[in-house]
């Protein structure tokens, strides 16, 4: 089976590539709001954003930093308003999000990035879905907000648990999907008792695979390909197109391709191009892969 795949240099708060209801499965990982490394990234896209960043450079208010939390919720909600629209009925949506802690003027703090995103998903329409824990194989424990603990950490009461999981939030459009009776796409896309048993528990921590990136990656934080893999394979259809609006290094791309799924990413930042095809061009005997560049973001 040859697939196609669209990588798109825009936008995703408007997929006009897409029609409504054309794609049934969405995998990605967006920029965490409020971790320090996609800060510029929010206020070069939004200018309510960086109005917001200046005003905390001079009045570093608490209730200024609220409203950058905020306003990186509603940039993203507009990416799930329209991952909505070009759901199909019963379509699944799969976010990797990571909630963020900073301290402010000395206060540490928690943002529970999940649980805005739940709630703003749940607004737009989708029905949440239990979701799923990625543990992370790193991350050492906080105290007082420090990266690791010090002396003093075996003294209760002042050290924070470690966040050391992030979620993967799943949402349906709508009902259940239907098929006719022993649709053969989705007998050949069958997956094993024990993939099953693995995949479908909630708690992700991938022993014995490889969850390193290389440097590049890092930098465009890319989730481990093991993450698209289970799915893609556990939401899709061999043949259906897979959407990711915040495709960063091609990872979903990649897996698409090697599970014979259709795919489109959106990518902002034009940087990525030589690692995403890197990342997908290896694959083009099966795979036809189209990068378009939109004239207008
Ligand atoms: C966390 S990274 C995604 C990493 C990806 N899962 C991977 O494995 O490489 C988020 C990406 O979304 C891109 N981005 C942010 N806002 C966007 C938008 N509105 N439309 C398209 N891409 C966006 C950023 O440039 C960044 O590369």
């Amino acid at each position: 089976m040859q697939t196609q795949h669209r990588i798109i240099f825009g936008n995703s708060q408007q997929m006009s590539e897409l029609e409504n209801g054309s794609v049934q499965l969405m995998v990605t990982s967006p920029p965490y709001p409020m971790i320090a490394m996609w800060d510029e990234l929010f206020a070069k896209t939004d200018p309510k954003i960086a109005d917001l960043f200046k005003k905390l450079g001079v009045d570093g208010c608490e209730e200024t930093v609220r409203q950058i939390y905020d306003a990186m919720h509603e940039n993203l909600a507009k990416v799930w308003a329209e991952t909505y629209r070009v759901l199909v009925d019963g379509g699944i949506a799969c976010i990797n999000i990571g909630d963020a802690t900073r301290s402010i003027n000395g206060k540490f703090q928690l943002y529970p990035n999940h649980s805005r995103i739940t709630e703003v998903c749940e607004k737009i329409g989708f029905t949440t879905l239990p979701y799923i824990l990625w543990k992370k194989p790193t991350t050492k424990p906080m105290y007082k907000g420090k990266g690791a603990f010090l002396g003093s950490g075996f003294l209760p009461p002042n050290a924070y648990v470690t966040l050391d999981c992030e979620f993967i939030l799943l949402f349906r459009k709508g009902r259940l999907r239907k098929f006719p009776p022993k649709d053969a796409s989705r007998y050949e896309s069958v997956f094993t008792k024990k993939e099953r048993d693995e995949w479908f528990s909630q708690i992700w921590s991938f022993k014995g695979t490889r969850q390193t990136v290389t440097d590049l990656e890092r930098r465009t934080a890319a989730y481990p390909e093991e993450i698209a893999h289970r799915l893609i394979r556990m939401f899709s259809v061999k043949g259906e197109l897979v959407l990711d609006p915040f495709l960063g290094s091609g990872t979903t791309t990649k897996i698409a391709i090697q599970n014979q799924r259709n795919s489109i990413g959106y990518e902002t930042d034009p940087n990525l191009l030589p690692v995403i095809t890197r990342k997908t061009q290896k694959n083009t005997k099966e795979a036809i892969v189209e990068i378009i560049k939109r004239q207008k973001n």
